[in-house]
């Protein structure tokens, strides 16, 4: 596999942050972008990559949304998006997920294997009681703690 030069990397992510993998992008014109950007990605592989608990990583996107991991453990807080719907996927462990609906709170229990979707608007609370292993769809412009700002709020996502 051949890759350009780091400096046309560079050049690249700061022209083009979101695309370096596109098809059509002229900088890896003269390679095969196929052979640049088709890989398969292996979770626990990825995983393996961080420690850091709630400091979701991008590890791919699908046009306007990002896939990303992130380690959950303990409380995390009540917050809502405004605009965005989530897709939380349990890889590893156990996610409580506390949601208000209609002026009533619930919980559910999300599995390694299962996933939920919090539709834009709810308030939701994840919670955990062992690390669990997440993985996430949503749009590019979400924010990890959405409506909300605090020490938490990750507005810079690492990729890795
Ligand atoms: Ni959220």
């Amino acid at each position: 596999m051949r890759y350009p030069p780091a400096a046309e990397f560079a050049l690249t992510a700061d022209s083009q942050p979101e695309s370096l993998c596109r098809a059509g992008n002229p900088i890896l014109a003269d390679i095969t972008s196929l052979e640049a950007c088709l890989d398969k990605i292996n979770l626990a592989q990825k995983f393996s990559l961080f420690n850091e608990q709630y400091k979701p990583k991008i590890v791919g996107e699908i046009n306007d949304t990002y896939v990303k991991l992130v380690k959950f453990q303990g409380d995390f807080m009540w917050h809502h998006h405004d605009v965005e719907d989530e897709l939380f996927f349990v890889v590893k462990g156990e996610l409580r997920m506390k949601v208000r609906e209609n002026g009533s709170e619930r919980e559910i229990v999300i599995h390694p294997g299962e996933f939920i979707i919090i539709p834009h608007g709810v308030e939701h609370f994840p919670t955990t009681e062992v690390e669990t292993h997440v993985m996430l769809l949503e749009p590019k412009t979400t924010l990890n703690t959405g409506n909300v700002r605090n020490e938490r709020t990750q507005p810079e996502l690492q990729r890795i």
